[in-house]
């Protein structure tokens, strides 16, 4: 006889086995069957499960301890992270020689991000500490050995300011990425004129650009619709994009920027706006391009923290990208050919988006 229905046990989202005495199930639900494949009730449960420590777990619980617990990891097809809990049921075994149930939890996900928790913590003190031991370092000097040597001193204080401003610029990005991620699931509700974002981004990149022989082509569409968007998260994902392509796209190039309306925003069936913005650089390996929005990622840590940007780069610029634009619903693409130089693409609603979605 069943517990309950199973029907009504079928229904819970989580893996439920329960066994009678001799370790054999008397009823598992759906969750338990796609879990560990069980569908034979009747059989010895270590048929389906032959991890040791659940295993072991059970034969203390039949023996008559009231519960256990605990993980497993099983490592093939893919690796994925188990928890399991063991109880004893109260006046065990019940009539239909019911003993004990076992929940199985896959927390393969959250132990993932357990992981990339602690690997950002990881990336984090590693990216502040080196500036901070090149300022520990200069100080040390500039009170021992340079004491006295004036061209020395103005020579190390300005790698030390720039040092130190790195470290700022690094915990500004974190907190830009922190806010960001707050709100991703908020979509933006203000119509903005994207041309004069862009137009303000170029304005503001317009010495870093003249410094390297930059110069820009902007081509906009006519009568452009308005994008759905926060202006001030727009021309962060302008500025990053730009700066990117002035500090990547090579010495005396031109960048391009074309606006233009998208019937669809790439994957989804609504219209928006398209900003493409070209440079003329060394392009970017295609087996990278994935891993460009990843936070801290630089295709070349010489080449990114070198060229003219004197604060050199935290790597965070295309990470902040990503969340500004998925919080927007729109849509980042990216083409490169090595040698040739890199496009850009961001694209942005023009249409409000429904108040009740799914996040
Ligand atoms: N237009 C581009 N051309 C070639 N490589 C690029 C381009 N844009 C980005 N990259 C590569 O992608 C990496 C990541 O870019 P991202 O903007 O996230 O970080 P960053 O520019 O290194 O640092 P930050 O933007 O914080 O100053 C860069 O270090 C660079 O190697
Ligand atoms: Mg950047």
């Amino acid at each position: 006889m069943a517990l309950i229905s199973q029907e009504v046990f079928d229904r819970i989202p989580t893996a439920v086995i329960v066994v009678d005495d001799k370790r054999r199930i008397l009823q598992a639900n759906k969750a338990a069957l796609e879990l560990v494949g069980i569908n034979a009730p009747g059989r010895d449960l270590a048929l389906n499960l032959r991890h040791p420590s659940v295993l072991d777990g059970l034969d203390r619980v039949l023996k008559g301890a009231p519960e256990a617990e605990g993980e497993y990891t099983l490592p093939v097809p893919v690796s994925r992270s188990m928890s399991y809990r063991i109880e004893r049921l109260p006046n065990a075994p019940l009539d239909d020689s019911a003993v004990a149930t076992l929940v199985l939890n896959d927390i393969t996900s959250a132990k993932k991000a357990e992981e990339m928790r602690a690997d950002f913590v990881a990336n984090v003190s590693h990216e502040l500490r080196s500036p901070l031991t090149a300022l520990i370092g200069f100080i040390e000097t500039l009170r021992g050995p340079a004491s006295d040597d004036i061209e020395a001193r103005s020579r190390f204080l300005d790698i030390m300011y720039r040092e130190s401003q790195r470290m700022a610029r690094l915990i500004d990005d974190l907190l830009s990425l922190t806010r960001v991620e707050i709100n991703e699931h908020v979509p933006p509700r203000h119509a903005v004129d994207v041309t004069r974002s862009i137009n303000n981004v170029i304005e503001a990149l317009e010495p870093q650009a003249s410094a390297r022989g930059i110069t820009f082509n902007v081509d906009c569409a006519p009568d452009l619709p308005k994008a759905i968007a926060d202006s001030d998260q727009l021309h962060q994902v302008f500025r990053n994009l730009i700066e990117n392509a002035i500090k990547y796209g090579g010495k005396d190039n031109a960048i391009d920027i074309k606006l233009q309306s998208a019937e669809r925003i790439p994957g989804t069936a609504r219209p928006g706006v398209s900003i493409a913005i070209s440079d003329h650089g060394q392009g970017i390996a295609k087996e990278l391009i994935p891993r460009l929005t990843e936070r801290f990622f630089r295709v070349d840590e010489a080449r990114s923290s070198a060229g003219d940007n004197s604060i050199g780069s935290t790597g965070l610029g295309l990470a902040i990208v990503k969340h500004i634009v998925s919080r927007h619903r729109g849509h980042l693409a990216v083409a490169s050919t090595i040698g040739k130089g890199s496009t850009f693409t961001v694209y942005i609603p023009t249409g409000l988006q429904p108040r009740t979605e799914r996040i």
